[in-house]
């Protein structure tokens, strides 16, 4: 089954080369799974999506979604999209809103068109409001209904660009509990967000993106625990312990209960760990170190310009975006 994305050396630079916002970018999203693309301001977070639904061309390289070109018509058939900063008809209702998504998406059954608005309108909380004019909605609301337009043709892969921008602490774990539910029904979810620990909770799979290349990408799992660090729990004095952990060791802390190492490798952790029964100190536990998503994200883009990681900070204070709900 090929990749549902599938994007090879992209670049693509604006205002005559000036501004590299993407650098030979190469990505594969397998299908079923809820990716999450990360990065800070200006990354190229948007204008990847905006490749790979042909709404910009990229400078190098090509893309595939369902291994269909993204030059192709057909490629767009399955995907559903919420971009950032979205613009709907002020003086359409929520109602005509997906009604005129729906057509647009080729949905030709007015019954069908309306079954399906029902449902959704449902799923996001906005049914009371679908004979309202969008110019009254909050952002909130404006938000729930952006994800309705984006599943009215009930797409296999779906691009949302921030989707829980504006929206309230409970709002958002309804979307989550949303997204959890169309992977399980085996749907691909490609999400750019700033949130980390939303990302953190939800996505399989993530990529960070810095200045238009990819500096880190891997399951949650891997970007969040360190092979390399471990928190051991040892029973014995420190004149016994830490000579035989500083011989095999890279660093070693003590703490009030614990030692923290870093080791090479896997070979030297055992090796530490032989060293220390051969003196008969007794080990209770070896603890691989887990870090936040926040603490990956910002070992992968530290080394590069502080002031991105400035940048992200003042937008998240803009938006009044909350990592700790
Ligand atoms: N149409 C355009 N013309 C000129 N420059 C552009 C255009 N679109 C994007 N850029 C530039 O490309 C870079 C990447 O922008 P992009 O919108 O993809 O970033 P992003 O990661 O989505 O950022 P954010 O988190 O703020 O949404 C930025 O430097 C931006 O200014
Ligand atoms: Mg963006």
């Amino acid at each position: 089954m090929p990749s549902a994305i599938h994007a090879e050396n992209i670049s693509r630079t604006f205002s005559r080369g000036k501004i590299r916002a993407l650098q030979d970018f190469s990505l594969d999203v397998e299908t079923g799974i809820i990716f999450g693309l990360l990065g800070p301001n200006g990354a190229g977070k948007t204008t990847f999506i905006k490749i790979l639904l042909g709404l910009t061309r990229p400078s190098t390289g090509s893309a595939t979604l369902f291994g269909v070109p993204t030059e192709r018509y057909h490629a767009r058939k399955r995907i559903g999209y919420l971009p950032e900063n979205h613009r709907f008809p002020l003086f359409l209702t929520g109602s005509q809103l997906l009604d005129y998504c729906g057509r647009l998406s080729g949905m030709h059954s007015k019954a069908e068109r309306e079954t399906r608005a029902e449902l959704l309108l449902k799923r996001v909380n906005m049914w009371q409001w679908r004979n309202t004019r969008i110019k009254k909605y909050s952002k909130g609301m404006m938000q729930r209904l952006g994800l309705a337009q984006a599943l009215i043709h009930d797409p296999d892969l779906i691009f949302l660009d921030e989707p829980t921008d504006g929206i309230d602490p409970i709002g958002r774990k309804e979307v989550r509990d949303l997204l959890l539910e169309l992977k399980n029904s085996g749907k691909t979810i490609f999400l750019n967000s700033h949130l980390l620990s939303e990302v953190e909770t939800i996505c399989d799979q993530v990529a960070i993106l810095n200045k238009g290349k990819l500096v880190s990408q891997g399951s949650v799992h891997e970007l969040t625990t360190s092979d390399r660090r471990f928190q051991l729990y040892i029973e014995g004095t420190p004149q016994q312990i830490e000579p035989v952990l500083k011989e095999h060791t890279q660093s070693v802390i003590a703490h009030n209960d614990h030692y923290e190492i870093t080791v090479r490798d896997n070979k030297a952790l055992n090796a530490a760990i032989d060293s220390l029964r051969q003196q008969g100190l007794l080990i209770e536990a070896i603890i691989p170190h887990k870090q936040s998503l926040e603490d990956s994200f910002f070992q992968a883009v530290r080394g590069h310009s502080e002031t991105d990681l400035n940048t992200l900070f003042e937008t998240k204070a803009k938006t009044g975006a909350n990592d700790a709900d």
